[in-house]
């Protein structure tokens, strides 16, 4: 075995995961395609939330090529609720590559996984360690924020440029010959022992040898400098309704949920409702709607992105006919029956809203 700069910190972090890891599937498993699509759903979410999904996932695409063959909505569609819908575009195109490109078979070097479109450092090391046992560092939140406590690394872990620091000193401390069970390892431990606010020190196999700790910095560590405020956005959807069928119409790229179903959509520059410019709009769009009675509004629905909180209302319009050809074409909208509606991918907003409105019977 390779000598670590640390060869006590892999073993008690090993020593530690096997009394206190979880049990989880993909943990079971050393095929590529499952351990690529846990660590993308889990890049999204927490252990709890993503392992539904993961299981939704494999049983319904069992297989790479299974994916790859999936209608893009189908997959939009599980994915829904998770966010980032573009990482699951760029999934979908990375199953795509896989089978098109490699025959079905992933890469099996984190250098040739890297060359992959839509896999980046994180996923191309997790497979990597996990499927083929490299020695190579996944680093992760939980993996930066125990670096930096226990060794003391003062880089600001929300700058791109920390990683390097960080790769250099986790490359150092992987053990030749349990690469897998060692990321695995460290990965568990900022989850469940080193986590952000209450780590549980007092119980720490690692606390004499801890910086953080050792030196009163355990809430100092790590240094991670704030995100920008979210921008502020106002939505005002119209739902038309006809004979119990809705129009939808799918998002465009160069925005928020692309992809995704949603209404007509005008968007203000402040939070009041802009009754009267919003019936001028849809007068001049020639909707028949005379006014803001027959356009009945929901109640206020926040939804929060990495960037953008959006605050939005739904106006819902019953119709005696159908829009006409040109309006049509200019808003891109179909019409969709209660069913169709259920199995289009829209945002959670949306499928809060259907469901509220009694529309559809389940999120
Ligand atoms: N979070 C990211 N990857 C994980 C994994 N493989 N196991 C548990 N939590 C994780």
């Amino acid at each position: 075995m390779k000598e670590t700069a640390h060869p006590h910190f892999a073993q008690t972090l090993i020593r530690w995961y096997g009394q206190h890891k979880r049990s989880l599937p993909w943990r079971d498993t050393t095929n590529p395609y499952y351990i690529w699509l846990s660590e993308v759903i889990l890049q999204q979410t927490r252990v709890a939330q993503g392992l539904p999904y993961y299981q939704r996932f494999v049983e319904t695409y069992p297989t790479v090529q299974a994916l790859a063959a999936a209608p893009q909505d189908e997959v939009l569609r599980l994915w829904q609720g998770l966010g980032y819908y573009s990482r699951a575009r760029n999934m979908h195109h990375t199953a795509q590559l896989v089978v098109e490109k490699y025959g079905g078979r992933f890469p099996d070097t984190y250098s040739e996984l890297l060359k992959l479109k839509g896999v980046g450092s994180y996923t191309a090391a997790a497979i990597a360690a996990f499927a083929f046992k490299e020695q190579v560092a996944v680093l992760d939140g939980n993996v930066f924020r125990v670096l930096a406590r226990v060794f003391g690394i003062p880089d600001d872990i929300a700058a791109p440029a920390s990683r390097k620091v960080f790769q250099k000193v986790a490359d150092e401390l992987v053990p030749a010959d349990e690469p897998d069970t060692f990321n695995q390892a460290i990965m568990e431990f900022g989850a469940i022992q080193c986590t952000p606010l209450m780590p549980d020190c007092l119980f720490c196999p690692l606390q004499q040898s801890c910086f953080a700790f050792n030196h009163g910095m355990v809430q100092e560590l790590p240094v991670k400098s704030k995100a920008k405020a979210a921008r502020p956005r106002y939505f005002h959807y119209v739902v038309f309704e006809l004979n119990g069928a809705f129009y939808m119409r799918k998002r465009l790229e160069g925005d928020v949920w692309q992809g995704l179903y949603d209404f007509y959509l005008y968007e203000s520059e402040s939070k009041d409702l802009p009754e009267e410019q919003l019936l001028q709009e849809l007068r001049q769009a020639g909707v028949p709607v005379q006014d803001a009675q027959a356009m009945p509004v929901s109640k206020t629905y926040k939804h929060i992105l990495s960037h953008q909180k959006i605050t939005a209302h739904f106006h819902r319009i019953k119709l005696h006919e159908t829009l006409k050809n040109d309006v049509l074409t200019e808003t891109r909208l179909g019409l969709y029956n209660v069913e169709e509606i259920e199995s289009l991918p829209k945002p959670v907003l949306i499928s809060s809203y259907l469901k509220d409105a009694r529309i559809l019977v389940s999120l």
